[in-house]
């Protein structure tokens, strides 16, 4: 199945790879994969260089109570779908900056650029990597003992796509839907607003 993003203008293979599927095989993340896609997140810019982003990894045969009681902080919705995807993530952000301890605006929109560039790194290793906001985060702080000072964003499955007929029919459909975008004229304005 191809999900290649149909892009009005060249773009690197790797960003118009990138999706978001949620059927995955079972086939483990090697340790080189996820090391290389958390090496990605780990060179991503920040404000000030702060690099604000903590990640919490579970693979499922290996932090294999972790990655339980991460699924368990999903919303059932997502519970419903991830299978045996075999790596969760959680991705979080320090709130307040290492150097002065003031709160970072940044962290978030850092966290964030990190995150994007651990999913392209991963469609270039013909993985994928699934971002999801419906979590508990106060659940997973509680289960993880996170600190205040670090907010958790967004959890994040990564493993091998696998075929759109594994999942029910509905989601089966919008896994194999057209991939579309707003228009560039509604997001680039240039010299003027709007
Ligand atoms: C911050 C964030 C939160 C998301 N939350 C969910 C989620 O809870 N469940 C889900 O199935 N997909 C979630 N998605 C995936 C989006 O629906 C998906 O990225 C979007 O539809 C664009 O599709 P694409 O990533 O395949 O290009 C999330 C994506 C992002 C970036």
């Amino acid at each position: 199945m191809d999900r290649t993003a149909p892009t009005e203008h060249p773009v690197l293979p790797a960003i118009a790879a990138r999706w978001s599927p949620r059927s995955y095989l079972a086939t483990p993340v090697t340790d080189a994969q996820l090391h290389s896609v958390l090496e990605a997140g780990r060179w991503a810019a920040s404000a000030y260089n702060e690099q604000p982003w903590q990640y919490l990894v579970a693979r499922k045969n290996v932090e294999a109570e972790a990655y339980e009681k991460l699924k368990a902080c999903l919303v059932a919705f997502n519970q419903g779908w991830i299978g045996e995807v075999p790596v969760l993530m959680l991705a979080c952000a320090r709130l307040n900056s290492a150097g002065n301890g003031k709160p970072n605006p940044w962290s978030h929109y850092d966290a964030g650029q990190a995150s994007s560039a651990m999913a392209i790194q991963a469609a270039a290793l013909g993985l994928q990597l699934h971002q999801m906001a419906g979590f508990d985060a106060a659940a997973a702080r509680a289960a993880f003992s996170i600190p205040e000072d670090v907010a958790p964003i967004a959890a994040m499955v990564l493993g091998t796509p696998g075929p759109a007929s594994a999942l029910p029919e509905q989601l089966a459909q919008r896994e194999t839907a057209p991939r579309m975008r707003k228009p560039a004229g509604e997001v680039f304005f240039f010299g003027k607003w709007g």
